[in-house]
This record gives C-alpha cells, sequence and structure tokens, in this order.
C-alpha cells in the first residue's frame, strides 16, 4: 500500500509558524511517528512551497499510489491547476487542513479542492492526516 502525504506552502515552516494555529510539531516528526504506527504502510511525503511543482508531484504519484493527502495550504483557496490536477489523475486524494478553515477569514471558505477530492478533514490539527490515513486503508476506499 502507497499513500503519499503532499503539503503545500509555508508548511515547512510547521513548529515555528503560528503555533498558535498550527501548534508546535515540526511535520517531519508527526510524519517519522505516523510511519512507525503504520509500517504496513509505503508513506511518501513530499512538500514544496510552488505551484506548479505541487502540480508535477501529484500527476506523478496520481496513477500509481494508492491515495494522496493533500494539504495545499493558501493554494487550496486560489488554485485552479490544483483542482483540475487531482480531477485528472486516478489516485483518491483526501484534502487536509490543520486549521478550520471555516472558522476564520471569509477567503479561506473557498477551496478548488474539496469538490474534486474524496472528501476532506479540516480543524482537527495535525491528527487530521491520520485520519485521512484510516480512511484510505479502509474497503469504503
Ligand atoms: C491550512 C489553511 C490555509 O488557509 C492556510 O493558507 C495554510 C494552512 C491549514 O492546514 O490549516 O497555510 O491549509
Amino acid at each position: 500500500m502507497k499513500i503519499a502525504i503532499i503539503n503545500g506552502p509555508n508548511l515547512n515552516l510547521l513548529g515555528k509558524r503560528e503555533t498558535d494555529i498550527y501548534g508546535n510539531m515540526p511535520f517531519e516528526k508527526y510524519f517519522d511517528g505516523l510511519q512507525k504506527k503504520y509500517p504496513q504502510v509505503s508513506l511518501h511525503y513530499y512538500q514544496s512551497n510552488v505551484e506548479g511543482e505541487l502540480v508535477n508531484e501529484l500527476q506523478r504519484l496520481g496513477f500509481d499510489y494508492d491515495g494522496i493527502i493533500l494539504n495545499p495550504a493558501a493554494y487550496t483557496h486560489t488554485s485552479v491547476a490544483i483542482g483540475d490536477a487531482i480531477a485528472a489523475i486516478k489516485t483518491p486524494v483526501v484534502e487536509v487542513h490543520i486549521s478550520n478553515v471555516h472558522a476564520r477569514e471569509d477567503f479561506r471558505k473557498l477551496s478548488h479542492v474539496s469538490g474534486k477530492s474524496a472528501g476532506s478533514i479540516f480543524g482537527l490539527g495535525l491528527k487530521g492526516y491520520e485520519l485521512a490515513l484510516q480512511f484510505l486503508l479502509s474497503p469504503e476506499k
């Protein structure tokens, strides 16, 4: 079982960035814990601050991987290209946001990704990535 986590811009700063919203845990540390907890899954992690690189990674993995957990960060609210990439690939994508985007500024309520994804999780902190993984491992997927 091959599952990828793809994070968008500024999520390389998790643990340092707006810790009141995003928490104190660097993503690499969380990812290591997740891989140890799910040794039966081959987890791949990719992060980029560049929109086109996120599209490239979705295309690269999206005909081979069993699932993709995607947090496009700010590109969620602006990127038609990332939405189109999700629609173009075969692998199911689960959208994850650490914060509750619906409880924040209005511009965060628009997602170009939700309508193209299998489902979305927001506001549950880093736990959202694990919940997305559990969904992708389940027969319901
Ligand atoms: C985010 C929410 C986005 O609105 C924001 O731009 C981010 C992170 C989240 O995980 O809560 O960078 O995707």
